[in-house]
């Protein structure tokens, strides 16, 4: 047997092979059921204990020279079969269908790009807040009706923990850390307790600004968002405010753009108007400054707060707001030239 098993391993030593065809003769000739290996297995039962152990391990030896030799063969076909002629090496893979970016990142991604070029920094906070954070701190009274039940999602109560409804929260934890000059938008999801249907939904997206400073004016502000609706919508683009309130700026208001789809002439999408209204603002409330930890008589400030989906309706009309969170690929397919 131990001869048997020499000349096998000289004869493995110097197989060779040329195609796939070949390849697989000699599998069967050594590997197979009926194979060499096989065969000398059968003998192997015969083989006396006390010589078992030894055979054993000559066996072994001549299993693995020839699986070694045959994946050895294997991959010298491979490269060198004709019918490979045409490999490309320098191809793809294969093809790598890319997904693309939510239209809410892209446009969230554009406003953020656009404040930072004008000196905003980023900032972050959690959606579950506590009230003081979203509201007693901003300014809101006691009884004010954005606490209600019907607007904010409540996860606790006494004390009031609260899904964030307004991303205001985040600019009150930067107030309470940092000292003027404060220069920050907060992006981030927002949630409010209503039906859901083409135009409301129970959570949405905001990007809020906050700019504290000495000698901070309303003239600041509107020259900022000025600024942002060139970038964002076209430098024909125009603006105005209209007088509003938020229980955390004093005086308050709301800024529409020139409708961007009939260039301001009046069109079904701005009701024939010219105007579509696109986000709130004003001076922070001396009230709100104080709460945070911040000298109301030495600093001012401004603040704005944006809906992204609503930019992102006027940038590319999506009119149904459930789009946005349902993930149906053929709606995320249309941005893909926007990525
Ligand atoms: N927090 C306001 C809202 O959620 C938006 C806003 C922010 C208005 C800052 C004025 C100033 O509607």
């Amino acid at each position: 047997m131990i001869e048997k098993i020499n000349r096998l391993l000289e004869e493995v030593a110097s197989l060779t092979a040329t195609d796939e065809k070949a390849l697989e003769e000699l599998r069967i000739k050594y590997l197979s059921k009926k194979g060499e290996l096989n065969a000398l297995m059968a003998e192997f039962r015969n083989v006396p204990a006390e010589q078992k152990r030894e055979m054993g391990q000559r066996l072994n030896g001549l299993k693995t020279a020839i699986t070694e030799k045959l994946a050895e063969l294997r991959a010298a076909v491979a490269t060198t079969d004709a019918s490979h002629d045409d490999l490309d090496l320098t191809r793809t893979a294969y093809p790598i269908p890319l997904g693309t970016r939510h239209p809410l990142s892209i446009v969230k991604n554009e406003i953020i790009d656009i404040f930072s070029r004008l000196g905003f920094s980023l900032a972050d906070g959690p959606e579950i807040e506590d009230d003081w954070h979203v509201f007693s701190s901003m300014n809101f009274a006691p009884d004010h009706p954005a606490r209600d039940m019907q607007d904010t999602f409540f996860v606790e109560q006494q004390p009031d923990i609260v899904l964030r409804t307004h991303t205001s929260s985040v600019q009150s934890r930067v107030m309470e850390t940092t000292q003027p000059p404060i220069r920050v938008i907060c992006p981030g999801r927002v949630y409010r307790n209503e039906a859901i249907s083409a135009r409301a939904h129970c959570f949405f997206h905001q990007v809020e600004g906050l700019y504290v400073d000495k000698d901070v004016s309303f003239t600041d502000l509107k020259q900022v968002l000025l600024t942002f609706a060139r970038e964002m919508f076209g430098a024909d683009t125009r603006i105005r405010l209209r007088p509003s309130y938020f229980p955390f700026t004093e005086p308050s208001a709301e800024m529409d753009i020139s409708c961007n789809i009939c260039g301001g002439k009046g069109c079904g999408f701005c009701k024939h108007t010219g105007w579509v209204e696109i986000l709130g603002c004003g001076m922070v409330d001396p009230a709100v400054l104080d709460a945070n930890g911040i000298d109301s008589k030495v600093y001012k400030g401004y603040a704005f707060g944006m809906g992204v989906e609503r930019i992102t309706n006027l940038k590319y009309q999506v009119s149904d707001l459930r789009l946005f969170s349902e993930n149906d690929v053929r709606f995320l397919d249309e941005f893909i030239s926007a990525n």
